[in-house]
């Protein structure tokens, strides 16, 4: 069908156009009709302009208008007028003008739609997952998808500035299972015989250092078999970066620029310079967590000092006998949080194994009430020394295990953040969080595992007594984090062959293994490798933050929902007997 084709789109027109004939192309955003007069809203990527068929229109027109409906796509031709004095809508870019309807020309129809395009949309999840293409129509989704292209944009246009090459790596790769469950891809030539599909182009990278390309990048898709949640997607983008001859500070420096670079570009906002430092067992200590929300304070603090000999609370004197930890957090102004929400805190401190939640309050006159307060004396201490106020409420964990008391009331702390609106959407609080520990004990399995992954550099001063002590092993590894999110993960790589075999053989692996996993990167490594490091922020996460929002989906065009399933083609989905036949694949139908 030919069709007349737009000599302005529909965010353009402004007063200064008022008199010229012009074409729009687009969608029917909203129609209203008055006593014989159709509005109708013509939308496209750009904007809405109001178009008018008058009443005196010929008769044709009428007819047309009359049969539009929501969604349909037209090709319009007018004129540009001024809208009266009381139509002007200053806060539509076209609200000036509008366009007297000519000609209008039905370029397709659109179906009755299942729910309505519109940046408040209320559709459930797989709704808007089933029409995705309907659904990223709304302006809210094409400023997100717009704002996922111009973070892009920026970050190839730092890095490339900056001397950085951007290679693709192979995403059929060798099966190299740690971390996550890979995606296999059944090879049809070689029966038995499967691809996998990478992670993250880790080994690839550290791969292209050997060969010389000092500095890569790459906006790697990575495909990881875990469960959904909202920060995760089975597939996903990452700035993979690795730079050879560097030190951690090279790397954090570049990351800092990055950042500063995409977030001026994209959102207008300036960064600092250089985000804060803080290492892991502080953040564990001050935060209960290696991805702190920095947005607001509200810091763990030591409350052990308090289970003295005048407090009679039997379980904290038993925890701190046995050298446990006891955390207090003092949540402002909150001493009138009722029994249930105090309860349901409670929970969240328990999925992080704590036994319970102690609470107490501060009362308007300045002494400790309810709950805990009865098991201690010095109530002007505990409140001095907390820097707690009247109304007040003060919560505490204790355990045996400093990890578990950290990490539950650090829970509770991420939570009161939201629950009472400390989390500021336009507050971008960037951190390093540094000197993580090399190797992790699996108490299952009975054996020290890497925590970030087999190839990252111990820190120097650890050299001499990996073996002996595994447990208190810095690796020289960085984690960045952004407003309670892990945005970016890396390291310093091991190069030394010797160092290599040293951390295999502690996390308990053999030669023969390391030579099946690894074998080609750990032959490359015979051939003169730089000493190397990199990073991955993760873009999807990037994105989402940046865009104010708690799911990845949001800035993805077409994600999977919870189950990994995409809606709209109905994948994963079973393929032809003869194509099974083919990869020489038997289905066994669980009974
Ligand atoms: P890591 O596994 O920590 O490191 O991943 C780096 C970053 O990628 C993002 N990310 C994800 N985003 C969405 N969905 C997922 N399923 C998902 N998994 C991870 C996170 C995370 O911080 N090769 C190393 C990096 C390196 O050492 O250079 C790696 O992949 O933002």
């Amino acid at each position: 069908m030919l069709f007349e084709q737009r000599t302005n789109t529909c965010g353009e027109l402004r007063a200064a156009d008022i008199g010229k004939s012009v074409v729009l192309n687009g969608w029917v955003h909203r129609k209203r009709d008055h006593g014989g007069i159709t509005f109708i809203n013509i939308r496209d990527r750009y904007g809405v302009t109001q178009v008018v068929v008058d009443a005196d229109s010929p008769r044709e027109l009428l007819d047309i208008a009359a049969d539009l409906k929501m969604e349909y796509c037209l090709s319009i031709r007018g004129t540009v007028r001024p809208r009266p004095d009381t139509m002007v809508n200053p806060s539509m870019p076209t609200g000036e003008i509008e366009v007297k309807a000519e000609r209008i020309q039905i370029l397709s129809r659109c179906a009755p739609l299942p729910f309505m395009i519109d940046e408040s949309t209320d559709a459930k999840e797989d709704m808007r997952l089933t029409y995705r293409y309907l659904d990223l129509r709304s302006f809210s989704m094409q400023k997100k998808i717009r704002l996922r292209h111009e973070a892009a944009f920026a970050v190839r246009e730092y890095l490339v500035g900056n001397g950085f090459y951007e290679i693709e790596t192979p995403t059929f790769i060798r099966s190299t299972p740690e971390g996550a469950r890979d995606y296999l891809v059944p090879s049809r030539l070689y029966p038995g015989k499967f691809y996998a599909l990478p992670q993250s182009p880790q080994l690839y990278k550290q791969i292209l250092m050997v060969s010389g390309f000092d500095k890569y990048f790459q906006l790697a898709r990575c495909y990881r078999d875990e469960d959904s949640r909202g920060d995760r997607q089975p597939e996903f983008t990452q700035i993979d970066i690795e730079m050879s001859f560097v030190t951690r500070e090279d790397v954090l420096t570049l990351v800092e620029g990055l950042m500063g670079h995409v977030f001026k570009k994209t959102l207008g906002v300036q960064l600092p310079a250089q985000f804060v430092r803080i290492p892991y067992d502080e953040a564990l200590d001050r935060f209960g967590t290696d991805k702190p929300d920095l947005r607001f304070g509200m810091e763990l603090q030591d409350f052990a000092p308090f289970v003295d000999e005048h407090c009679s609370f039997q379980a904290f004197h038993e925890v701190v006998t046995k050298g446990g930890t006891v955390k207090a957090l003092v949540v402002p102004g909150k001493a009138d949080y009722s029994r249930k929400q105090i309860e349901e805190l409670e929970a969240k401190a328990k999925v992080y194994k704590a036994h319970g939640l102690a609470w107490m309050k501060v009362s308007p006159a300045g002494v400790l009430e309810g709950g805990a307060s009865k098991f201690f004396s010095d109530h002007a201490r505990i409140i001095q020394d907390l820097g707690a106020k009247p109304g007040d409420l003060i919560l505490l964990v204790a355990d045996e295990k400093k990890k578990i008391a950290c990490t539950a009331l650090g829970a509770v702390r991420t939570q009161l953040g939201k629950d009472i609106g400390l989390c500021d959407r336009a507050v971008f609080a960037f951190a390093w969080i540094v000197d993580f520990p090399l190797f992790e004990y699996n108490e299952e399995e009975q054996r020290w595992e890497a925590a970030h992954h087999m190839f990252t550099m111990p820190q120097a001063q650890y050299h001499d007594s990996l073996e002996a002590d595994p447990g208190a092993v810095k690796g020289d590894l960085y984690d960045l984090v952004l407003n309670g999110y892990e945005i970016a993960s890396g390291s310093i790589r091991i190069h030394d062959p010797e160092l290599q075999k040293r951390i295999f053989r502690i996390v308990g692996m053999t030669d023969e293994e390391a030579q099946r996993k690894f074998g080609f990167l750990l032959e490359a490594f015979k051939y003169g490798p730089p000493p190397h490091g990199g990073i991955a922020p993760g873009f999807d996460r990037l994105v989402m933050l940046m865009a104010g929002e708690t799911s990845i989906k949001e800035v993805i065009a077409f994600p999977k929902n919870s189950f990994a399933v995409s809606p709209m083609d109905q994948c994963p989905n079973e393929v032809d007997e003869r194509q099974l036949k083919e990869l020489h694949i038997k289905i066994e139908k669980e009974e």
